[in-house]
C-alpha cells in the first residue's frame, strides 16, 4: 500500500549520540525521510506525550534519517529521552525547501538550526565556494564543526563563533555574518537558528542585495496550513514556508520582532 505521508509512520529508535549534554541525534530507518529536500521538516509523535516539527537530520548511513533535539520543555524531553529500541511516528515531509543557488555561498546555523544547513551540505556542488557559520552561546554548545568540515570539499570553511569566546570567534554570530558580506559577494546566504538571529542575517544580506532565504521556526500543531498557530503575519510557516527569501521577510512586520505563544497570542522577542 502506498505511503499516505499524512498518516503517522512508526519508526523504531536505532542509534542516538549524545552531541551535547542537552543535544541528542536520534537515528532510525524509513524509506522517506533520508531523501528530503533541505528545509523540510517532518511532524513527529511521541507516544503519550504530544508531537512536535523537527528538521529531517541527514545521516551517513543509506536508508537512515534522523532527529537532532534539544532538550527544553516538557515534549523536546520527551523525544530526547527516547531510547534505542524506543518508537516514534513520523508524517511529512512538509515544507517548501533552500533554492539552491552556486558560487560563493554562506550557511549560518545556531543550534538545531544546523540541522537544515548540514542537508544544504550534501546538495552543495564540488565547485562550490561553501563557507558554514555555527553559532553557539558557549563551547559546551557547539556540535556537527566536525560533521559540517567531513561534508565539505576542501574542508576548511567551517567558522565557530561562542557569545561568551570559549571556542572559536568571540560574539555573536550575527557580527561574524555583518563582517563577512560586508567584505566579500555571497551568491546566496541560507540561515536557520533563532528568530532574532535570522533577522539580523538576512537584514545584512538583503541590504547589500545579496539573495537570503531563512528557515522560519513558529509554534506548530498541525503542520498542514489547518490551525493557524505558525502564522507569521499573512504567511503560514508550515504551508507557506519554512523557507521565505529575505525579499518578501523584509515586508512581513512580524519576522524579528513578534511571535504567537502556545495560546496564539502575540508576544514581542
Ligand atoms: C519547522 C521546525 C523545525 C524544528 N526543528 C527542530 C529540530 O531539528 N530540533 C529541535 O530540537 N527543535 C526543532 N524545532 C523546535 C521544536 O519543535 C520545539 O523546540 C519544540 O516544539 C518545543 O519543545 P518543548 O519541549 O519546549 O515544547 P512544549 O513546551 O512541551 O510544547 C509543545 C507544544 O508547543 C509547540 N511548540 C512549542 N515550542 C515550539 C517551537 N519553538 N516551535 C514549534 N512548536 C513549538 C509544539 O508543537 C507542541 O504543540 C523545530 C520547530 C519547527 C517549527
Ligand atoms: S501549524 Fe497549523 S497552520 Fe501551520
Amino acid at each position: 500500500m502506498q505511503r499516505n505521508h499524512n498518516h503517522p509512520t512508526i519508526v523504531t529508535i536505532e542509534k542516538v549520540i549524545d552531541e551535547t549534554p542537552t543535544v541528542r541525534t536520534l537515528v532510525f530507518s524509513d524509506d522517506v525521510m533520508p531523501n528530503v529536500l533541505p528545509g523540510q521538516f517532518a511532524m513527529v509523535w511521541i507516544p503519550g506525550v504530544n508531537e512536535l516539527p523537527m528538521s529531517v537530520m541527514i545521516s551517513k548511513e543509506p536508508g537512515k534519517a534522523a532527529f537532532t533535539v534539544r532538550k527544553h520543555g516538557p515534549s523536546s524531553t520527551g523525544l530526547f529521552n527516547v531510547p534505542v529500541g524506543g518508537q516514534i511516528g513520523i508524517r511529512g515531509p512538509y515544507g517548501n525547501s533552500f533554492d539552491l543557488k552556486e558560487g560563493k555561498l554562506l550557511l549560518v546555523g545556531g543550534g538545531t538550526g544546523l540541522v537544515p544547513m548540514m542537508r544544504l551540505l550534501t546538495f552543495v556542488k564540488s565547485t562550490d565556494d561553501v563557507t558554514v557559520l555555527i553559532g553557539a552561546k558557549t563551547k559546551d554548545e557547539v556540535f556537527f564543526e566536525d560533521l559540517a568540515n567531513s561534508l565539505l570539499d576542501p574542508p576548511s570553511n567551517v567558522i565557530v563563533s561562542t557569545d561568551d569566546g570559549s571556542y572559536g570567534e568571540k560574539g555573536f554570530v550575527t557580527d561574524l555574518v555583518e563582517k563577512l558580506v560586508s567584505k566579500n559577494h555571497y551568491d546566496a546566504v541560507y540561515v536557520c537558528g533563532p528568530e532574532i538571529m535570522m533577522y539580523k542575517t538576512v537584514q545584512s544580506a538583503h541590504s547589500r542585495n545579496i539573495f537570503v532565504q531563512a528557515s522560519l521556526e513558529r509554534m506548530m500543531k498541525c503542520g498542514v496550513g489547518i490551525c493557524g498557530s505558525c502564522c507569521v503575519g499573512e504567511d503560514l510557516a508550515c504551508r507557506d514556508g519554512t523557507v521565505f527569501d529575505g525579499e518578501h521577510l523584509s515586508t512581513n512586520k512580524e519576522f524579528g520582532h513578534l511571535y504567537r505563544n502556545k495560546a496564539g497570542i502575540l508576544e514581542n522577542y
